[in-house]
């Protein structure tokens, strides 16, 4: 493709094109300081191909999603977790050798660190588990210090798959003041999660496999999705080479904001207002429309799907399913149902382009397996962990890799003297 022409103040300027395996588009701007003296303006960074990447493809106006080439509804019908981290980690789908590899280092890594558990005590039982998971995996760096070599580098990567498990479900267990479960090498990786959430030994806990098959789901679904916010703040992070457990810390506090992964706690806060409030769904719809109100309909909207999230699709089939195989009847289910059914058919939501996405439905099936309201965000960054792993290690093997360090449009006032405050 030609270069792109640019008139600056009258005088023509090219840019060099880089076109993606898909077709997409990109004017590289990377010398126009140097060449033109002009930045890019670019608030949010909607504009902004911030890295070249192999990892995932997102085409929002048809709802398509792949990892690694694969689409999500495929890898969602018959992938285990383990497979997918594979996947995204490696580069490629394991063969049979490789998923036991991979799935025996998961199981001889699962134990925290001696001493580890006395940390979740120091927390107060009301924390946030956003706040404990974040410093936990902080913490995890005090025990295994910066990698010196891509072989430490790895077996850290393994570490914190392995180990966040038992960082969630700990954070969990703290909260609800009941004793920490070990983990069980004999069960799978969601297994075992499920195992140490909710055994109370020494009562046997038999992992009902209808739990066991959503969560495998929820993390699939939840693995990667490129250049979101919490992905650019670990890729922001990491290329001031910062090790992997600051960076994946810096990570779930981006995830934690209601814009962005917390918005799976703030769905379910929302349609339990609406079911208090009588169902009252106009009231909330014209809220969501009013500027002035501040409020938005959680779980609606994306920077990048503006047809359809193709992970809120499969989520709201599987809610029904999830709901149906515990025995479970949520009346939330149908008011989120309703809920989409009146948005989408708004002139409001139609004309920007606002949809259910990821978080719409997540939260239903969070509820149904017993997982407590603000420990859903944790759950959606057990699932990104792989992603953002993955997306942390091609930042590091790039070559052209610096820094990440974007410049501004500086509006404050110029230069003018300094008055000292007259002390007298
Ligand atoms: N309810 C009401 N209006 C909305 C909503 C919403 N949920 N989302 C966007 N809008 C309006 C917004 O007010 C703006 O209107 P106008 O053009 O009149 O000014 C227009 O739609 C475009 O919105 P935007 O804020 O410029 O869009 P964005 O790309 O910056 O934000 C978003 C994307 C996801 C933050 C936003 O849609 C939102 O706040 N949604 C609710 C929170 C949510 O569900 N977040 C989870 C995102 S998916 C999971 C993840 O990956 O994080």
């Amino acid at each position: 493709m030609d270069p792109a022409k640019l008139i600056l103040d009258g005088k023509e300027y090219e840019l060099p094109i880089v076109v993606g395996s898909e077709k997409e588009v990109g004017i590289d701007i990377s010398k126009l300081r140097g060449t033109t003296g002009a930045i890019t303006a670019d608030s949010g960074y909607g504009n902004t191909g911030s890295c070249l990447s192999t990892i995932t493809f997102i085409n929002g106006e048809k709802g398509i999603l792949r990892y690694r080439g694969y689409p999500i509804e495929e890898i969602a019908k018959s992938a285990s977790f383990t497979e997918v981290i594979h996947l995204l980690v490696y580069g490629h789908l394991p063969n049979k050798q490789e998923l036991e590899e991979l799935t025996n280092q998961l199981k001889s890594h699962r134990e925290l660190p001696k001493g580890m558990k006395s940390f979740f005590d120091a927390f107060p039982t009301t924390a946030h588990p956003m706040a404990v998971f974040s410093s936990m995996i902080s913490a995890l760096s005090t025990f295994y210090p910066a990698a010196k070599d891509e072989e430490e580098v790895n077996l850290n990567v393994i570490r914190l798959l392995a180990k966040q498990a038992a960082l969630a479900a700990y954070a969990y267990k703290h909260s609800v003041g009941q004793p920490y479960v070990d983990p069980r090498s004999d069960l799978t990786y969601t297994q075992d999660f499920l195992h140490m959430m909710y055994a109370e030994p020494p009562k046997a806990y038999e992992v009902p496999e209808v739990l066991d098959e959503a969560l495998n789901l929820l993390l699939i679904l939840h693995a990667d999705h490129e250049q979101n916010c919490s992905t650019s703040t670990v890729r922001m992070v990491g290329s001031s080479q910062a090790n992997l457990y600051a960076s994946m810390s810096a990570g779930v506090g981006a995830l934690w904001g209601p814009l962005h992964g917390g918005a799976n706690q703030a769905v379910i806060e929302m349609l339990e207002m609406i079911r208090k409030d009588d169902m009252n769904f106009k009231k909330y719809t014209d809220m969501a429309k009013d500027k002035s109100s501040g409020f938005r309909l959680m779980g609606f909207g994306h920077r990048v799907y503006k047809n359809f999230d193709p992970r809120a699709t499969i989520l709201k089939e599987v809610a029904a399913k999830v709901l149906e195989g515990l025995g479970i009847e949520d009346p939330l289910l149908e008011i989120a149902k309703n809920l989409e059914k009146i948005a989408t058919e708004d002139e409001y939501f139609l004309q920007r382009g606002l949809y259910p996405n990821v978080d719409f439905y997540s939260g239903i099936i969070y509820r149904a397996m017993g997982i407590p309201t603000d420990m859903f965000t944790v759950m959606f960054a057990l699932g990104r962990m792989a992603g953002w792993i993955s997306q942390w290690k091609e930042m590091r093997a790039d070559p052209k890799g610096r820094i990440y360090r974007p410049r501004q449009v500086y509006m404050g006032e110029t230069q003018r003297p300094f008055v000292p405050v007259d002390k007298r």
